[in-house]
């Protein structure tokens, strides 16, 4: 039976995606089956993957067509999460999205259970994986509800930055909300901070402050800024794929570590 973690924060640029690709490629290198969900309208963890891609991901001049089915009609109840699954790499299948999400909130607006459609989803194929990761949208919308109702844990990415808890107030109360309506045992499984750069005086403070706050909730890891994390995408790769030598490579793999350990 696989665990469920959403990976989530509304505030956009945090890391999101990044995290929830490097962190399933570094799990699914490890042995355990991994299933990716992409429920961003924007798409970037289904482009980062190169899934549905065009033959050369280094062209820019054109927009990737991106796969047929997504977890779009998923949603809508017009295919079972099976039908929409592709298989990436070995222990590594992806749910993609699609542009078409952006209206799912008005589209599922009026149907009942609105907020447990993935949810029922998932619970289809969950006892066929170990972990299912869910990569959020930076919104709190609709779509982030299901993707809170569904998991059994949350990992928040959060920049060391100024106002990189901007906003965390307001996400941990739909954390408790979810958890009082929908998803009795929800529970953030960690902070995670991302996109460090160590040499700057305010990353370091921030970070401190980051601690101060969550305490014990932070990951140990930290995921330091590393320019081959941010060329992947546009290759259609993850870290391990990329540059397994890099320091993204290194961290995401410690994270992989981190959060196996915890869950045994
Ligand atoms: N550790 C890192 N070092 C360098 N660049 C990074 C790192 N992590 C993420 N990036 C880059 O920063 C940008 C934002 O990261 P990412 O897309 O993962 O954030 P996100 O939270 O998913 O964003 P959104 O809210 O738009 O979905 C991307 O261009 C990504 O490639
Ligand atoms: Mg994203």
């Amino acid at each position: 039976m696989a665990i469920a973690i959403s990976v989530v924060n509304q505030k956009g640029g945090v890391g999101k995606t990044t995290t929830t690709v490097n962190l399933g490629a570094a799990l699914a290198g490890k042995g355990k089956r991994v299933l990716l969900i992409d429920i961003d309208a924007q798409s970037n963890m289904t482009t980062h993957l190169g899934v549905g891609a065009k033959d050369d991901p280094s062209d820019l001049s054109e927009v990737p067509q991106g796969p047929e089915l997504t977890i779009y009609d998923v949603l809508k109840g017009n295919k079972r999460i099976q039908d929409v699954i592709i298989k990436r790499s070995d222990n590594l299948e992806v749910v993609p999205s699609s542009l078409l999400l952006s209206a799912a909130d008005l589209e599922l607006g009026g149907v009942v259970g609105r907020e447990l459609l993935l949810k029922r989803a998932i619970e289809k194929v969950r006892d066929q994986y170990d972990v299912i990761l869910i990569d959020c949208p930076p919104t709190l919308g609709l779509l982030s509800l299901n993707a809170l109702a569904a998991v059994d844990k949350v990992i928040v990415p959060v920049q060391s930055e100024y106002l990189a808890l901007h906003g965390v107030r307001q996400l941990l109360d739909t954390i408790d909300q979810v958890r009082n309506v929908y998803n009795t045992n929800l529970i953030v499984g960690g902070v995670l901070i991302c996109l460090h750069d160590s040499r700057k005086r305010l990353a370091r403070a921030v970070a401190d402050t980051i601690r101060a706050y969550f305490g014990q909730l932070v990951f140990n890891t930290v995921i330091r800024e590393n320019v081959a994390l941010a060329e992947a995408p546009a290759k259609g790769q993850t870290i391990f794929e990329y540059m397994p030598k890099s320091s993204g490579a290194e961290d995401y793999q410690a994270l992989a570590e981190e959060v196996l350990n915890v869950k045994a």
